[in-house]
């Protein structure tokens, strides 16, 4: 850094801002969230997800970023894609894993009529990271598995609302917690949202659980994602032999939303909407 400012880090770990750092993740998260967009006509029955990363990793190539996850813990990949039941982490062009719904393995990574995918991307545009996913459908949904789109999304929402200067981390797992249960799906517990800015994953881990009141206090300045994976059935999850695909343990279905947020003096400055108006699938 060579503004000359003080680094200012909290007693947590959490870095604070500047007001300037501001603009650098509005760049990198509006083109996370471009690509979002512009591979969404993509995710239809017969489309492998192979071919939707290597799309994805054209596009951070020809907008002169780079890829965050492609040699991340030796991650290969531009996106993580992960279908139906997966809860994160999936592997694009890795033959889909059998779900409850299905009578034997796919043995290929081609997407059919009524799956559900969520598609994670993270991009690093001068040095600022923009971490975003959301929800695809290929072709026509189930009642069931639009239903737990549509509250993912609004639980994402909701957990935004709760950041303001003053609240704490726990304010915004205890939205969502209370939310989602409250129309019968439950949340993941093993994987979190983090701070980021000039770094991938950074303190604090951000819980999409727990009590209103805990937890460090909201300030100006941190930049973190919001990311709750919410399921149809149980909250448990494994993680398959690859060592990166998390599944739900009942195979039930899983979904997930991410923006990339920052607190402002008086609210929330979302980093990753959709200029398309496209974040959400329905
Ligand atoms: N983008 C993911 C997140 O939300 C991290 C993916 S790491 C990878 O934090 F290596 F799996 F790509
Ligand atoms: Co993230
Ligand atoms: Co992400």
């Amino acid at each position: 850094m060579d503004s000359g400012q003080p680094q200012r880090i909290t007693k947590d770990g959490i870095h604070l801002h500047a007001p300037e750092d501001f603009a650098g993740m509005h760049k990198a998260g509006r083109l996370a969230a471009t690509i979002l967009d512009r591979v969404a006509p993509e995710v239809v029955p017969g489309q492998t997800t192979g071919k939707l990363d290597q799309l994805i990793q054209g596009m951070v190539e020809e907008a002169g970023a780079t890829s965050a996850t492609i040699g991340y813990r030796g991650y290969q990949h531009a996106s993580c894609i992960s279908l139906n039941h997966v809860v994160c982490h999936g592997i694009p062009g890795a033959p889909i894993p059998p779900s409850k719904y299905e009578k034997r393995p796919r043995g290929n990574d081609m997407l059919v009529d009524g799956d559900i995918l969520n598609i994670d991307v993270t991009v690093v545009v001068d040095g600022w990271f923009g971490d975003t996913s959301r929800m695809f459908v290929a072709g026509t949904p189930k009642p069931f598995a639009q239903r737990l789109i549509q509250v993912t999304h609004d639980a994402l929402m909701i957990g935004i609302e709760a950041v303001r200067p003053g609240n704490t981390f726990g304010d915004i797992g205890a939205a969502i917690q209370s939310f989602a249960e409250g129309q019968r799906m439950s949340v993941v517990r093993d994987f979190c949202g983090h701070g980021l800015g000039r770094v991938f994953h950074a303190p604090p881990n951000v819980l999409h659980y727990g009590r209103a009141g805990t937890g460090p206090m909201l300030e100006e300045g941190m930049f973190f994602t919001i990311e709750p994976m919410l399921n149809l059935g149980r909250p448990e999850t494994k993680v398959l032999a690859d060592d990166w695909t998390a599944i739900t343990r009942d195979k039930a279905l899983s979904a997930q939303f991410e923006h990339s947020v920052g607190v402002t003096a008086d609210g929330v400055d979302i980093f990753t909407l959709s200029p398309a108006g496209k974040f959400h699938p329905t």
